[in-house]
Parts: C-alpha cells; sequence; structure tokens
C-alpha cells in the first residue's frame, strides 16, 4: 500500500504557486486577490475558510473575508455579490457553504460572474467542464485529479466507481473521469443512496472515490485488492478523548482498507490540503484571465 500524501503534495504545489506570485510581484503586476463570503458561525465552515485565508496568506496571495450575520436577506447578499462582480481588484469569489435555509444557494452561486467564480460552481462552469471546454473546476475534484497525476496512477480503460452524487464532489468527479484525457479515461459508476448492490460495485472498482459524508461508510469487504482509494469524506465525529470534543473521520475505513488498497488518502493529510491549493491555483488563474 501507498500512502497519496496530501501534505507533501499540497507543500510542493504551495512553492510552486508562491513562487508564480512572487514573479508576479517581482514584474509589478497585480496581486491575485480571493474573496470569500461567509454566512454565519457553523464550525465546519469557520474553519475551512480561516484555512483557505491563510493558505493564501503563506503563498502571498490577498484574501479577504466578508462576514454576514444568519439573519442576512438573500437581496442584501446578492447585492454584495453583484458588488464583488464588479470590483476589477477581486479576481476570485467564493461564498462558503451551507446557506441558512432561506436563502437559495443556486441563485447565489448563479449571480458570482463565472469568470470569478474559482469554486467552479456556476452552471456555465459546470457546463464548460462537462464539454472539456476551459472552465474552473470544482476545487476538490481537482485536487482529486492533480494527486492522481502526480503520482503517475494509470486511469485509462479503468472502472472508476464514485460514491455520492453531491453537485459539489460526486457529480463532477464522475465527469471528469470519464473525459479524454488524463487523468480520465475511466469507464465510470456513479453510486447513491438509492444504488442496489454497492457492495459489489464498489469491489469491482479499480479506482474508489468516496464522498458520500458519512464517517467510515466504506469497510475493508467493499474494496478490491490494489484498488486506489480516494477518501473525500470530513466528517467531525463526537470523540470525549479529543480535547476539541471530536474527532476527524473520513467516509472510508482506514485501519481495514488501508492493508488492501494500492494506494490510499488519509484522513485527515489527504484531499482537504488539495482542495486549498486547487482553490488557490484557480485563483491564480483568474488573476491572469487564463480562461475568460
Ligand atoms: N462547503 C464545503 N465545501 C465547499 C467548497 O469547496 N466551497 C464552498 N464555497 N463551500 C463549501
Amino acid at each position: 500500500m501507498q500512502l497519496l500524501d496530501g501534505k507533501y503534495l499540497s507543500q510542493q504545489i504551495k512553492q510552486e504557486i508562491a513562487a508564480q506570485v512572487a514573479d508576479i510581484r517581482s514584474q509589478g503586476g497585480k496581486i491575485p486577490h480571493l474573496v470569500a463570503i461567509l454566512v454565519g458561525n457553523n464550525g465546519a465552515s469557520e474553519t475551512y475558510v480561516a484555512s483557505k485565508m491563510k493558505n493564501c496568506e503563506e503563498v502571498g496571495m490577498k484574501s479577504s473575508l466578508f462576514r454576514f450575520d444568519t439573519s442576512v436577506t438573500e437581496t442584501e447578499l446578492l447585492d454584495k455579490v453583484r458588488a464583488i462582480n464588479n470590483d476589477p481588484d477581486i479576481d476570485g469569489l467564493i461564498v462558503q457553504l451551507p446557506l441558512p435555509d432561506h436563502i437559495s444557494a443556486d441563485k447565489v452561486m448563479e449571480t458570482i460572474h463565472p469568470a470569478k467564480d474559482v469554486d467552479g460552481f456556476h452552471p456555465i462552469n459546470i457546463g464548460r467542464m462537462a464539454k472539456g471546454l476551459p472552465a474552473y473546476i470544482s476545487a476538490t475534484p481537482q485536487g482529486v485529479l492533480e494527486m492522481l497525476s502526480r503520482y503517475n496512477i494509470e486511469t485509462a480503460g479503468k472502472h472508476c466507481v464514485v460514491v455520492g452524487r453531491s453537485q459539489i464532489v460526486g457529480l463532477p468527479m464522475s465527469i471528469l473521469m470519464q473525459r479524454n484525457t488524463y487523468p480520465g479515461n475511466c469507464t465510470v459508476t456513479l453510486t447513491h443512496s438509492r444504488t442496489k448492490n454497492l457492495a459489489e460495485i464498489c469491489r469491482s472498482a479499480d479506482i474508489l472515490v468516496a464522498a458520500l459524508g458519512r464517517p467510515e461508510f466504506i469497510t475493508g469487504d467493499m474494496v478490491k485488492e490494489g484498488a486506489v482509494v480516494i477518501d473525500v469524506g470530513l466528517e467531525r465525529v463526537p470523540d470525549a478523548t479529543k480535547k476539541s470534543g471530536f474527532a476527524l473521520k473520513g467516509d472510508v475505513k482506514f485501519d481495514e482498507v488501508s492493508p488492501k488498497a494500492g494506494f490510499i488518502t488519509p484522513v485527515p493529510g489527504g484531499v482537504g490540503l488539495m482542495t486549498i491549493c486547487s482553490l488557490m491555483q484557480n485563483t491564480l488563474k483568474a488573476a491572469r484571465e487564463e480562461i475568460y
């Protein structure tokens, strides 16, 4: 078994990004600027956004956070998004999900200008990604592709099983893995909560992407010997032995699955760190107007 080491890779990628930002700075160019909008005080969202801001700072990018109380109206939030769309100093905008029930996430995503949509959630970016056109690709699936590619994992002709059909991860992952490029050219099965014979389908996977958001759901008996196992899950599970009161768990039961896997991502230290790198790579592309 070989560990797919997100910590090592993300450090390498951050150095590459930092060098590119330094180049821009030395040439007197505009420093890439990422803005995050955070509504309410969901603990996990706070942690993710803080980490995104900190990583931007570490590579020399500019980052700003706009916070709103849970009581913010949809109109107020959309007005802020439109103001950011029109601000030439801002290259990329993310609105951290989930949003409160009275705000339509779809409406918010559709209001972000596609050229600033570094999360890749706008229907135009999803459509362009599906067609293989230049697009911002959702950060987590892009991080997984980067991981497969940097470890030179063969994907052509392989059976890739994606567990979970979220708009952010499962769906784009399934589209990306079937595309006619590397990493891709897989035969893809997208599974979800209504899938019959899930364990059997998972056992037929050469590449298994677990993105359903249920701690330790994928057990040893669901994995083929030598499979590449990508764990996208990151859940907080109550744990009285921890100072924080919770432990972080992935969707894969690591102790059972790792002895069978050819490659496997740990949690934490796997896909999560790659996600932040992809977001920064997208912000760099936005500043350089590489996509639009
Ligand atoms: N919530 C969970 N993951 C994400 C993400 O990648 N982007 C945003 N904006 N919100 C999220």
